[in-house]
């Protein structure tokens, strides 16, 4: 039986994660009756505890604005412990604030430089006993700095009380695509290269860096989705059954990654919008990319030569993230029909609404033995119910680590992108608001094209 945490601590209180995601989620959980631990800030701003609440009120005004009793609820829960992360009394300090807790949560909201100096101020202070960390992407910047991040958290706290967020594994429809794999017999005898001829993965925003260049410079799309989200919704696609929910949902992703191929730079096609050398931070002559799309292979029995496409990108036509599974066509040309059409799939779109649907062709009504393509939508909701920060933030307190990422799961996808990393191949300029540079296509195989999120399937009716 694994302990629930009795305190959440965050570090970076006063910072911008706090302020965008912390403070809603924790207002999200206080009104859904799940939060009933104190919660203690922590940063080096020279504030108090007034300063720490009206800054919560603000993130709530700006975030969907606040319940008044869940606001009195969290100034209740609210503690706030100001201090140098390098200075021992800052730990004292929040040893005092933890008030004999025995179970602490810290949520380190910090840059990734600062994990070894809070760690060891943790460990000093003995606020690592019993306790456990949440961290945050990015894990590294490469496999070699990523297994020296793995190894600095591993000097302080054992590998399962360390809990990595990737907020694609706290969304809705990305644990549906899990569930719906195996909780359904029929999907089985289809998931493999017998019937798949190609997924495609699609993560487009119409948004560009927004201010953040000076982020983006160090991170660049492959490195700011395409390691982590991405290759955890691989994961899920492409795994094999695990024995059950817990470890082995955890074993079987991981068992997944070490499968893809490590990619090379004829795999890739990095692109950079029109406009992005005049973002503010943004070098004049930066090759950082703004849009990737790469093709995949998985060595795997199941997935042997079905390749899988990927392609991810600020300032593209439309915001959406999607996977289309695309199956084979019939093996023999029955009907006379002009148009054949397209061929069926399994469409889960993980933003901006919830779908999951069965793309099939059907005959017209009337005379001719002509069809029309449609989806049998399984499940659509307009958006997720839960943020995915609340989800994993009470996941993590009740110790549940099924949609965390782990250790050897991150250290497999720097392996897969190490090799695209930097400017291994020419960056092409796109115009915002296309679907990048043109030689993406290139990536595809004969007669194959890049799905458009927008392109709804025919009505049947019509
Ligand atoms: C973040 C990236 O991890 O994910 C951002 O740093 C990106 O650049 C964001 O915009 C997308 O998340 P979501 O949940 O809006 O699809």
């Amino acid at each position: 039986m694994v302990d629930h945490a009795d305190a959440l601590v965050f570090f970076g209180a006063t910072g911008d994660l706090a302020y965008k995601k912390i403070f809603p989620s924790l207002h999200s959980m206080i009104r859904h009756g799940r939060l009933n631990m104190p919660v203690i800030g922590v940063a080096k701003q020279g504030w108090n505890l007034e300063q720490f609440k009206a800054r919560a009120k603000a993130s709530l005004d700006e975030h969907g604005g606040a319940d008044p009793e869940a606001l009195k609820k969290l100034f209740s829960l609210l503690k706030y412990v100001d201090g140098d992360y390098k200075s021992p009394e800052t730990f004292q300090e929040l040893r005092r604030t933890l008030d004999g807790a025995k179970h602490p949560m810290h949520y380190l909201a910090i840059p990734p430089s600062m994990f070894a100096t809070v760690g060891e101020g943790l460990a000093k202070s003995q606020c690592n006993q019993g306790a456990r960390i949440v961290v945050e992407k990015p894990f590294g910047r490469s496999l070699a700095s990523a297994r020296e991040l793995n190894a600095t958290l591993r000097e302080y706290f054992p590998e399962d009380a360390i809990f990595r967020i990737d907020h694609y594994l706290g969304k809705e429809p990305v644990q549906s695509l899990l569930y719906s794999r195996f909780a359904n017999a029929v999907l089985e005898p289809l998931w493999n290269r017998n019937y798949v001829a190609s997924v495609q993965i699609t993560m487009a925003e119409t948004m560009g860096v927004q201010g953040r260049g000076r982020f983006y410079e160090e991170a660049g799309a492959i490195r700011d989705v395409l390691q982590n989200h991405i290759m955890q919704l691989i994961a899920c696609l492409a795994m094999e059954p695990p024995a059950g929910e817990g470890e082995p949902l955890r074993d079987e992703r991981a068992k997944a990654l070490t499968l893809v191929r490590t990619l090379t730079p004829a795999d890739v096609v990095r692109g950079q919008f029109a406009g992005y050398l005049e973002e503010k931070g943004v070098a004049k002559d930066s090759t950082v990319e703004t849009f990737a799309a790469v093709r995949l292979w998985i060595d795997s029995w199941r997935w042997a030569d079905v390749p899988f496409y990927v392609r991810v990108g600020k300032c593209l036509p439309v915001s959406c993230t999607e996977i289309i599974v695309d199956f084979k066509k019939p093996p023999q040309r029955v009907f006379r029909e002009a148009n054949i059409g397209r061929p069926n799939h399994i469409r889960f779109r993980v933003s901006p609404e919830v779908v999951l649907a069965m793309g099939v062709r059907v005959k017209k009504i009337g005379e001719a033995l002509e069809g029309t393509s449609v989806e049998l939508i399984a499940q659509r909701h307009p958006h997720d119910e839960m943020e995915p920060y609340e989800r994993l933030l009470l996941d993590a307190a009740a110790g549940k680590a099924d949609f965390f990422a782990r250790e050897d799961q991150v250290e497999e996808a720097w392996r897969v992108v190490d090799p695209i990393l930097g400017n291994p191949t020419p960056v092409e300029v796109y115009a915002p608001g296309t679907w990048g540079p043109k030689q993406a296509q290139d990536l595809l195989q004969q007669g194959c094209t890049w799905h458009d999120p927008r392109d709804e399937p025919d009505d049947p009716d019509a």
